[in-house]
């Protein structure tokens, strides 16, 4: 039975380079094969069959690769990927498309860039032009690590700054760069090192305090608690946590209706020393959101990644979870779990960190730069 599936008509003459997984295709495999749990199924090489290591090659070339026929229908034939924006093999983070402006915001985190890791400064990208230019908020935002846009604004996640400053959530105008810090703290316990943030239509938060920040050395606060997402209420800074882990805390995203959440566990990437096991956690949660948006609920494992682990997290305007995975963006099926298909970064080195949604387009952010995909046939960026 062929590895892979023929496209379906609809798909003649894609711009982009594309796969069609035969899940029964791969069922019973011919030879010798093996991979580990933190690397994608094309980027291993102990394989005996000629025929499997010729097909895995070519899914290493490609720029989309789909397990199921959903991925199709939402990408569509006319999506490619460019790769728009060539930067150090480091850590990039908290994207934030806005609209306004047409700029890309996001920021390199973390050593070895910086002054021993610690980033004063962010990046806005023209998404027009291309052009790249770094920007000082006024005050300058230490550390961001996560951003959401909301009503204009951004409201951006830090890990706070060595021993002068612990996490923050600040809200940054993106036309003047004013900064101001709406929460620093927890009733007076500091926050550990937020990672990323989630708004709700009403404009409530979730912050995930996480143990990366600290375990890089950008804090010197230790660490008050296990990684934890806490819930804001915006309109009276009612604040309590939601879901605590001896894992790690990271993305955070909600469904178009408010109503389910997805908090992935990266426990696998362990923060000090830093190094990677496949046997730390990588689940990604879903859980149901009461009324008060202070409890979440009826807690399911939906997926686990193919690969590696998913960082960044975002809902599209129809539910499709797209999680930053390592080799690319996983497009998720929030109802089974089941990943649809990859939105690949090229390989080697490239590395998937997290995403921003446009209307039919979205910018991936990652080891390796920026890369914008285009001509996507659904429209991503939600309604709030
Ligand atoms: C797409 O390509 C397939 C195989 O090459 C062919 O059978 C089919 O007629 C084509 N469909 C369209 C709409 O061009
Ligand atoms: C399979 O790959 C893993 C990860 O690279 C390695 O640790 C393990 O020894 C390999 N197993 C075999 C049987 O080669
Ligand atoms: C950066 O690290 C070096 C070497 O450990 C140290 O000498 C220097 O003081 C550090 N700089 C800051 C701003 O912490
Ligand atoms: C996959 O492609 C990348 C980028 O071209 C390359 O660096 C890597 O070695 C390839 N992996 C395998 C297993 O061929």
């Amino acid at each position: 039975m062929p590895f892979l599936n023929p496209l379906p008509p609809f798909m003649n003459g894609t711009l982009a380079r594309w796969a069609y997984v035969s899940l029964a295709g791969l069922a019973a495999l011919p030879g010798q094969f093996n991979r580990s749990a933190l690397e994608a199924p094309w980027a291993t090489s102990d394989i005996s069959n000629p025929g499997l290591s010729r097909t895995l090659a070519y899914l290493n070339t490609t720029d989309f690769v789909a397990y199921d026929r959903k991925f199709l229908d939402i990408i569509g034939p006319d999506a490619t990927i460019e790769h728009v924006q060539k930067l150090a093999f480091q850590s990039h983070e908290a994207p934030c498309y806005i609209k306004d402006t047409n700029q890309l915001f996001f920021v390199e985190w973390g050593p070895p860039g910086g002054e021993n890791g610690t980033h004063p400064w962010q990046y806005l990208l023209d998404v027009e032009t291309n052009e790249l230019r770094k920007i000082t908020t006024d005050p300058p935002t230490y550390n961001a690590h996560g951003c959401v846009v909301y009503d204009g604004a951004l409201y951006v996640v830090t890990d706070g700054h060595g021993d002068e400053e612990s996490a923050q959530l600040v809200k940054i105008d993106p036309r003047t760069l004013k900064r101001e810090v709406l929460l620093n703290n927890y009733l007076v316990q500091p926050f550990g090192g937020f990672n990323d943030l989630e708004i709700d239509p009403r404009g409530n938060f979730y912050l995930t305090d996480s143990r990366s920040g600290w375990g890089r050395g950008l804090v010197d606060f230790a660490l008050p608690t296990n990684p934890t997402v806490y819930f804001v209420e915006r309109d009276t800074y009612r604040i309590k946590p939601v879901h605590i882990t001896d894992g790690n805390a990271n993305g955070v995203a909600i469904s178009p209706d408010g109503d389910v959440i997805y908090i992935p566990d990266t426990g696998v990437s362990s923060y000090y020393p830093v190094h990677k096991s496949p046997y730390g956690k990588r689940e990604l949660w879903a859980f149901d959101v009461a009324q008060s948006g202070a409890v979440l609920t009826n807690k399911r494992l939906l997926s686990n990644p193919i690969s590696y682990f998913y960082d960044g997290v975002r809902v599209s305007r129809n539910g499709w979870i797209f999680c930053g995975a390592g080799d690319g963006v996983d497009v998720i099926d929030p109802q089974s779990g089941f990943t649809l298909g990859t939105i690949r970064v090229g390989g080697g080195e490239n590395l998937a960190v997290s995403l921003a949604f446009g209307q039919n387009e979205l910018w991936i952010v990652g080891r390796g730069g920026v890369w914008h995909v285009k001509g996507i046939r659904e429209r991503l960026d939600r309604e709030w």
